[in-house]
């Protein structure tokens, strides 16, 4: 069984849901407690064993490409100031040379265009595609749960978690087969059906672990939900010769791309540093005396 060592990460979304914010600034930029919303992706990443990152990118996001190389005048300044802390910490976010790769999606098509557009720097071997919107917050990493499974299950790894059954419109929804290792056999997908359309409430949480023969699948350019390319689509197909397991998640999820997400992943992950959850108890506390 091949090895999951590349990531791809489809950063090219204009960021509609946060404006004025992602005006000058990519969505994937904005900084939860200390880190931009995309390093808490990519370390997810990493803690899974990637070697190999992936970007889709778009115009007006070369803050990304930038965030990950390295800083030269920065981090001589750094170590010139004695600050070696914050300098082992930057250095050791900082990818190996020649462990990323950046291409663009030069218009935006859909999740499943931006994915297709990867499909040169992924090659032949099956691969993890992670939305940067999604901080996922537990003890070990989702994607790293994944590798386990799919180390023991080969095919097609999607993770999954339950919405309220009246937004299902909102997600790609699979259908619920067989029991089967930490979750179950993949039955349907369905990308944002109407609840009474909706196979269960078991939505994709924006982790896959992918076979390669998706890109041939992507290649026809359909249109689906939308009127845009859906990966959801393209796996409902290769569903067809090839097995997809669910792995259900249990951790905390955050919507980033989203005001209401992008603030309780800040709450949550401030109260989960030992530094700073004393402060923002307390300020939470007499903040809420004074309703
Ligand atoms: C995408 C996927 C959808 C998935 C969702 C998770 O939708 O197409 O299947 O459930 O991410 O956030 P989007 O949020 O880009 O509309």
């Amino acid at each position: 069984m091949k090895k999951i060592r590349k990531a791809v990460f489809p950063v090219a979304g204009l960021g509609t849901r946060f404006l004025p914010a992602t005006k000058a600034l990519p969505k994937e930029m904005l900084t939860v407690v200390d880190k931009p919303v995309i390093q808490y992706v990519v370390n997810e990443a990493r803690e899974a064993g990637i070697e190999h990152l992936i970007f889709v990118t778009g115009r007006n996001k070369s803050a990304i490409e930038d965030h990950f190389d390295v800083q030269v005048e920065l981090y001589e300044t750094l170590s010139r100031r004695g600050r070696t802390e914050i300098l082992e910490r930057l250095e050791a976010m900082q990818p190996e040379p020649g462990q990323v790769s950046y291409t663009r999606q030069q218009v935006p098509l859909g999740l499943g265009h931006a994915v297709w557009c990867a499909r040169e720097l992924v090659g032949d071997e099956p691969f993890a595609l992670l939305l940067p919107d999604m901080i996922m917050q537990s003890e070990t990493g989702c994607m790293k749960q994944m590798v386990e499974l799919y180390e023991q299950t080969g095919g097609n790894i999607l993770a999954v978690e339950e919405c309220d059954p009246t937004e299902t419109h909102k997600y790609g929804i699979v259908g619920r087969g067989k029991d089967a290792y930490t979750g179950f056999e993949i039955t349907a997908m369905v990308e944002k059906p109407e609840p009474e359309d909706a196979p269960s409430n078991f939505y994709i949480n924006g982790r896959y672990i992918l076979q390669p023969e998706i890109f041939a699948l992507l290649e026809n350019q359909e249109t689906g939900a939308g009127g845009e390319i859906q990966i959801t689509d393209a796996m409902l197909r290769l569903h067809a010769t090839q097995p997809f397991y669910a792995h259900i998640f249990t951790g905390n999820t955050f919507d980033c791309g989203s005001p209401e997400g992008f603030i309780k992943a800040n709450l949550a992950l401030a109260l989960d540093s030992p530094q700073l959850k004393p402060h923002v108890l307390r300020f939470m506390r007499s903040f809420l005396n004074q309703e």
